[in-house]
Parts: structure tokens; sequence; C-alpha cells
């Protein structure tokens, strides 16, 4: 039955066995094997049938060795990004890389030095901190405001926070996990500050498809931001093919884009993936209506996710996200702890979410739930999440 979609997201698909992170990596991340995984940010539903088709046709010469990027992938990628964000780029501002983890983590290193300070804004996916201490760089955490869970920038205390060793800002936008797109009067204050002080922004934007309001991409803006930006992004979120290591640099600062390239090349995480290159050109090239399609499920697991708490657990609360199908949920009114929020998950409930805490210092008694699942098993969560956390 495809209801009103052209996709079937009700689809029931077995993803047990198959090596995957979200279900498979059960007992190695949590403790226990007998959860249901609403966690990590992948979807329970198939990519669209360009991508098999574009995979299963890579795969009819058997033959898998080193891919190089043709003009191709680029022009598929400036194709997207102008349908979509209206953001007109040139091949030459792009550069192919294997995943955005790593090529953040590149960053760091290609445009700062050790000692130096990264500001990130909490509470945010771990690896944006994370990959500054790897890399022997200080952490500066500038905090978003929290206002009834409406998230916002504080940019009086990143103003604060700004000293001679910050080098490089860290944008998470759309932000994940707290669900903000940033709007235009945002980014550019953001910018401005940056601009003044000499500090160079990664804009992590691999979660831009997947927003409900208007998205723009922070060096769309102006070509003074652009200049001090470098953009990361991928389709791995958009079209479930994250497994596939394959993602996108730009920067239209010919220099930043020359740096990113040399550190890129200097730690092997260049050369892209033969699957991953077909998979992101089909997905680019033909798969816009998936992603308006997949945009409408997410929209309706929110909405009914809201009305269920709502209505069977109110003591669990969320504002709806404006992007990615992540909910940020608080659990400040069951009156408990983190940690027996946590251990109630785990043995009642029988959930894996995302612990807050993982997302900053300032996420307590918060844990975030993936409902890119089909609607039986979101209901099947909530149902869960009621039981355990309204009648006690
Ligand atoms: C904000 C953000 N950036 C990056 C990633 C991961 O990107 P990749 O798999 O390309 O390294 C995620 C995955 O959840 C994410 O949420």
């Amino acid at each position: 039955m495809l209801n009103n979609f052209e996709y079937n997201f009700d689809e029931d698909v077995n993803r047990v066995g198959t090596n995957c992170a979200k279900y498979d990596g059960l007992d190695r991340y949590f403790g226990y094997e007998d959860l249901q995984p609403m966690w990590v940010a992948d979807m329970d539903f198939k990519s669209p049938k360009c991508i098999n088709d574009a995979i299963i046709d890579a795969a009819k010469n058997s033959l898998y060795g080193y891919s190089i990027d043709g003009d191709d992938i680029y022009e598929s990628i400036v194709y997207w990004q102008k349908t979509r964000h209206n953001w007109e780029l040139d091949i030459k501002d792009i550069f192919m890389a294997n995943g955005v983890v790593p090529s953040y983590s590149a960053c760091i290193e290609a445009f700062s030095e050790k000692g130096d300070e990264v500001i990130v804004q909490t509470p945010v996916y771990p690896p944006l901190f994370k990959a500054v201490t790897a890399n022997n760089r200080k952490v500066v955490e500038n905090r978003l405001i929290n206002d009834n869970g409406y998230y916002t920038m504080d940019f009086e205390d990143l103003k604060s926070k700004i000293t001679s060793k910050t080098k490089i800002l860290c944008l998470c936008s759309p932000h994940n996990p707290v669900g903000r797109v940033w709007n235009k009067e945002e980014l550019e204050t953001l910018a401005d500050i940056c601009i003044a002080h000499n500090i160079m922004i990664i804009s992590d934007e691999i979660h831009s498809d997947l927003t409900f309001k208007k998205f723009i991409p922070l060096a769309s803006i102006s070509e003074k931001i652009a200049q001090i930006t470098l953009t990361l992004n991928s389709a791995g979120k958009t079209f479930n093919i994250a497994g596939l290591n394959t993602s996108y640099a730009i920067s239209k600062n010919q220099e930043i884009l020359d740096k990113f390239k040399k550190e890129a090349r200097k730690r092997e995480i260049h050369s892209v993936n033969f699957f991953g290159y077909v998979a992101t050109k089909a997905a680019y090239n033909e798969g816009a209506s998936y992603v308006d399609d997949l945009k409408k499920y997410l929209q309706k697991n929110i909405k009914f996710t809201k009305e269920y708490l709502q209505n069977n657990c109110p003591k669990i609360t969320f504002l709806e996200p404006e992007a990615t199908y992540l909910l940020w949920l608080n659990f400040a009114n069951t009156g408990l702890e983190h940690n027996e929020i946590k251990t109630k998950l785990l043995t009642e409930a029988k959930l894996a979410l995302n612990d807050g805490v993982s997302f900053g210092s300032n996420a307590d008694k918060y844990f975030r739930l993936n409902l890119a699942t089909n609607q039986n098993a979101l209901k099947m969560g909530l149902k869960k999440l009621e039981i355990t956390f309204s009648y006690k």
C-alpha cells in the first residue's frame, strides 16, 4: 500500500543481521540486545529506487577498484544546491571526501594550530566537539539559550568567549539535536561577529534537505560571508546512504578550499567511495520527489508524536523541530534524575535513545529520539514511553 505517498515509508524493514549499527550495535552501545532502536541518525526507510538502480548497474561490471571524481558528480551537487536551496555554485567550489565528520576533523587541523580554540554551540552533535580535542585544540562552549524548548544563539556570550586563540566557529545548520533552522538574521549576526574577529566558520549542513521551513546555506547569504566559510554536506542523511561514506566540502574562497584539499589528501580521506559516487549522483539528479514525500511523512510522525505525548504522557515534552527527524525530548517534568530516566529507558521501556548529556553539559534530563521509522514502530515506541513514564 502506498497511501498518499509515492514511496512506501510504512513498509516494515528488517535490518537485524545486516551489520547495521542501529540494530546490531545495541549490545555494544547500550549493553542490552532487546531494545527498540530509536537512536543513531539513520532511517528505517529504504533509499529511493534511483539509488538502488544506480548501485546495481555499477555492480554489473564486478569491478570495484579505486574511483576518481569527475565533473558529473560536481554537476549533480551544483544542480541540487541550486534547485533545493537556490545556492549558485561552481564545480571548482566543491571537493569530494569520505564523510562529514572525517572532513570536519581535517578542517580543525587545516585551519588552526595546536592549542587554538574552537567554538561549538552546545548542545550539539558530539563529534563536533570530540574532533576538536582529538586534534589537540581547545573546545570553547557557546551554549545555546533554551527558552521553553526553543533554542537561540547567545551572541553576547559568544563575544565574551572570543580570544586571540579563537580560530574556528563550528556551526551546525540546521542544528542537531535542537532542530532549529537558523534564520537569516541569526546567521548574519553570527557571521558578522566572526568576520570582525577573523574567525572562520565551518558550517555542517548535513541535515539541510530535511527542513520544514526555508533553509539558507550560510555561504549563500553574501560574498563576504562566503569568504570565511567552508561548508560540509552529503546526501547521507537525506537519502539514508550514510554507510557509503561520501561527502563534500564547499568554499567560494579558493585558498580555504585548497587548504582543505591538502589536509584531506594528507589524511587520505579524498578517494571517492565507488558506490557512494553513483548513489550521490543518482540521488541529486533524480531523487527530489523522494525527499518531498519523506518530509511529509516525517512531519506526520512529528505531529503524531506531539499529540500522542500531550494526550498520554505529558511529562515528556518537546518543541516540534524545524528540521531533522530527531526529537529533543525533555524529561524534566517526570521529577526523576537524569540517571534514573536513563535506567528506566533501558530496563523498563526497553528503548535505545541518545543520552542528552553526550551532546554537551547543558542537556540534563534530555534524550534524543529518532522518529524516522514507520508509524507502527513509532507508536510502539511511544507506548513504551507512556507505560514507563505516565503512571509512576
Ligand atoms: C550534524 C551531523 N554532522 C555529521 C554527521 C555524520 O556525517 P558523516 O556520516 O558524513 O560523517 C551527522 C550524523 O548524525 C550529523 O548529525
